[in-house]
């Protein structure tokens, strides 16, 4: 409160390029600079928190160790906050052992803390989504859509076929996305059968590439295609097309996770079938008010802080997005 003072103080008396060097200074590192989704969540980090707090971004190309390093060398700086999106989530047990030596608070975004090593220190926090409800939702929508088009049971056995493609192995959102996705299919009294999975670590490129070798092997046993996430999706709309369809009566369902613009793009266009949105703008203003709070020295409660938390984990909620 008195640091607060003092800065409205001195906004008063020299103006407001004296302010800003006040700010709360918050250390972000992602990563890897060349992800879709995480690109979008830190543009809207960096536009919810201009003229509140002062963002420092760095990314370590899905290396831990220099991730680890980054972070040291955040701490050295002297930032106020940290806010880690880390390479290998089990590895977060480390970064949450330095911030806690430091007595840094600590967010850490997308990649989702073991409990047990979250727990070990009440400064740190996870902001992200709950993939089960995620994939349940992707499961929804396919349901949906066998049911409005039961001709789409190609082989007409009464059991649909489908292919997964997979994000990054050991993350949650790629495992929990594809169990609860099928799961719910089944669940929502659907037969089903798994051709083929592929792994395509988050990546559209990689995603078209497996998609066009599962052409090759299966062809039109394909009724259905399941993303972990929708550059992966969009890749398959790419071999899908360079294979036939899409451009005539022969289409396919074909389901990611994000609401990414491109993907917008691909539903409006009839390509992609549906996504479950991974609402970045909700998720960056949780971690912007959350480094605010944190940064004031207050602890968030249901009447300073407006999204869920639960044992310092805030989970943003999920919609599915079709045509
Ligand atoms: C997103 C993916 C992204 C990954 C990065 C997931 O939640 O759905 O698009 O590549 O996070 O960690």
């Amino acid at each position: 409160m008195k640091r607060w003072l003092t800065l409205c103080l001195l906004l008063t008396l020299l103006g407001p390029a004296a302010a800003r060097a006040e700010l709360p200074r918050v250390g972000i590192c992602a990563y890897s600079s060349r992800d879709t989704f995480i690109g979008s969540l830190l543009g809207q980090i960096r536009e919810r928190s201009q003229g509140t707090l002062d963002f420092q971004i760095v990314y370590a190309q899905n290396d831990q160790n220099r991730q680890n390093d980054q972070v040291l060398q955040m701490i050295a700086d002297g930032v106020d906050i940290l806010a880690v999106n880390p390479v290998d989530r089990v590895s977060a047990v480390y970064l949450i052992a330095l911030a806690r030596q430091h007595n840094l608070p600590l967010i850490l975004f997308n990649r989702e803390p073991l409990r047990e090593d979250l727990a070990a220190y009440d400064n740190a926090y996870y902001v992200g989504i709950d993939p089960r409800q995620q994939g349940e939702l992707q499961g929804k929508l396919a349901a949906d859509y066998f049911r409005a088009h039961p001709e789409q049971d190609l082989n007409g056995d009464g059991i649909i076929q489908y292919v997964l493609l997979r994000g990054e192995p050991g993350h949650q959102d790629a495992e929990l996305r594809s169990l609860f996705s099928v799961r719910a299919l089944t669940q929502e009294g659907l037969r089903v059968q798994k051709l083929a999975e592929e792994t395509a670590y988050w990546e559209k490129g990689l995603g078209q590439e497996r998609m066009a070798m599962l052409l090759n092997v299966y062809g039109h046993r394909v009724e259905l295609v399941i993303a972990n996430n929708d550059d992966m999706a969009l890749g398959a709309i790419d071999a899908l097309k360079a294979a036939g369809y899409f451009a005539g009566a022969q289409t396919i369902p074909v389901i990611g996770v994000d609401a990414t613009a491109p993907a917008m793009e691909a539903i409006a266009q009839g390509a992609l079938y549906g996504t479950v949105e991974n609402d970045a703008a909700q998720q960056a203003q949780a971690v912007v008010e959350l480094a605010a709070l944190l940064a004031a020295g207050n602890a968030p409660t249901a009447d300073n802080f407006p999204f869920p938390m639960t044992d310092r984990v805030v989970y943003i909620p999920s919609r599915p997005v079709t045509q």
